[in-house]
């Protein structure tokens, strides 16, 4: 066997399967992200797109399709269209019923032999994963592939793990992708790097120090055509269960002894596993669910939760959450973690404020002894910055306590693009790095925490409460902030 050359190492060959090839996901993201990595010189030469679905289409009429769907989401510069074309070349289209295994065997022969690794990318419903997966294996094709698994994967605790069991039968963990697109934002390293390379943070980070930690990820989105799938969604499964936890995870973990997969990843399962049950009436005290109305964004009206198309009448998914977490270790006890997410909010705003506890005494007035004067706000996006908060005199006579501000914007400092997160995942993918996917027990230990408030909901009628579109949500979020003695960041002054 000949050696790979350095080039085959950095970028490997490959054959990428895209199944849901005609959906929203694959326009969206997926495609556009392939490009941006052909474009860039990222990707084998060799290495093809296969895009699977169930529509009958040729690759010549699903190219125009891709044409025209695709590019509107390619951000960044103007598409040179030789680039475009060459990207093209790579693209085939299969028409295959993905719930029909025979159908499977033609798409062996489309991939053939060589063509390097298979990645079989699953931008489809849950529902399809372990059909698809199955298909796969009795058509020999699963040896040595990789599979992605795109969220939400399943809709609970228990269909999480059918699914992971099924798929865990075809492909062993390490064969197994399950994306959060989250862990592939430059900002969300960034907080790897900010903890464990500088050594100013950590001594203050912990409970001596620490006073309560904020992470909000605001949308002023609302659901945008994916009504039918929210509805039977809602945030806490749609955000809360993998994005918000798994920022929770990365901000307080220990250090990890290294950056391979598992030891990020076994870090990242500690503090999952030490979150504090949220149970019974602690649920109504500490988690807020809300539900928008009409209201405006940014001065244009917008519609009320309920008339999105694909929302049941009547509805009572949620928008939104806010919610008080605990992690029970040594680190952490008794520090409050104040989660918040929602749509159609103020402003799309992801943060992460770290508030210090103030002095033990002033001798310099009550200015010091206020809480929230030494904090630090990680903005994740948009524009990815650090703020370091902190007191300094005001100048002229007396001693007058002022709050200043210290401020990294890195796309100041940082000249260079940064690279979408699908992009850097993918990538990842073909390149066979684990450590920016989820693993599966830290994805049931997030299912096994936010289980008993989805059973709650759903048996003890804890109804959204309603907040107007273009606000921070409802009046309860902030309640529950102010009977810890805080609030959130944006209500302070
Ligand atoms: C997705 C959710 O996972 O994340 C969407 O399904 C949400 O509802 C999106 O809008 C937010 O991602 P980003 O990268 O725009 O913050």
């Amino acid at each position: 066997m000949t050696k790979p050359s350095p080039r085959e190492l950095d970028h490997p060959p490959f054959a990428f399967v895209l199944f849901g090839g005609t959906g929203d996901l694959a326009m969206r993201k997926i495609l556009p992200a392939l490009y941006a990595a052909h474009r860039d010189g990222l990707l084998a030469p060799d290495g093809r797109i296969v895009s699977v679905a169930q529509t009958a289409l040729d690759t010549g009429s699903y190219l125009r399709w891709v044409d025209e769907h695709v590019k509107p989401h390619i951000p960044g510069t103007a598409i040179d269209d030789s680039v475009w074309r060459s990207f093209r070349e790579r693209i085939a289209y299969v028409a295959l019923d993905a719930s029909q295994p025979e159908a499977f065997f033609s798409l062996g022969d489309t991939l053939g032999a060589g063509h390097g690794r298979r990645i079989f990318y699953l931008a489809t419903g849950p529902a399809l994963f372990v059909p698809i997966c199955r298909a796969l294996a009795s058509a020999g094709l699963t040896e040595g592939s990789r599979v992605v698994l795109e969220k939400p994967l399943g809709y609970d605790l228990e269909s999480s793990n059918a699914i992971n069991d099924a798929v865990g039968q075809i492909f062993k963990e390490d064969q197994i992708y399950r994306i959060d697109h989250y862990l592939g934002k430059e900002a969300v390293q960034n907080l790897l790097a900010l903890r464990f390379g500088n050594s100013l943070f950590e001594p203050l980070w912990r409970r001596e120090w620490v006073e309560s930690i904020q992470i909000t990820v605001a949308e002023e989105l609302g659901v945008e055509g994916r009504g039918n799938f929210y509805d039977q969604t809602g945030a806490l499964r749609d955000m809360v269960q993998n994005h918000l936890l798994q920022l929770l995870s990365i901000i307080a973990m220990e250090p990890p002894q290294s950056m391979d997969a598992d030891a990020v990843r076994d870090e990242k399962l500690r503090v999952l596993r030490a979150l504090k049950p949220v149970l019974g009436e602690e649920i109504r005290q500490s988690v807020v669910r809300g539900q928008y109305h009409a209201g405006a964004i940014k001065d244009t009206t917008v519609s009320a939760y309920h008339a999105e198309p694909g929302v049941r009448q009547g509805s009572t998914t949620e928008t939104f959450v806010a919610l008080k977490v605990e992690v029970e270790n040594w680190r952490w006890a008794g520090v409050p973690f104040f989660l918040r997410t929602g749509k159609r909010l103020a402003g799309r705003i992801a943060e992460i404020v770290v508030n210090f506890k103030p002095v033990p005494h002033s001798a310099l007035g009550a200015m010091a002894l206020r809480p929230g004067s030494n904090r630090l706000t990680i903005r994740l996006q948009p524009n990815e910055s650090i703020r370091l908060s902190a007191l300094a005199k005001q100048p002229g006579m007396g001693m007058t306590l002022q709050g200043v501000h210290l401020d990294l914007a890195f796309d100041q400092f940082f000249q260079q693009g940064r690279m979408e997160a699908y992009q850097r995942l993918l990538l990842d993918v073909i390149a066979g790095r684990l450590a920016l996917f989820v693993r599966r027990d830290e994805q049931e230990a997030a299912w096994r925490w936010v289980a008993p408030i989805i059973e709650d909901w759903a048996t003890q009628g804890n109804l959204p409460k309603p907040y107007a579109s273009g606000t921070w949500g409802p009046a309860a979020a902030s309640a529950l902030l102010a009977r810890h003695n805080t609030c959130w960041q944006e209500e302070e002054n």
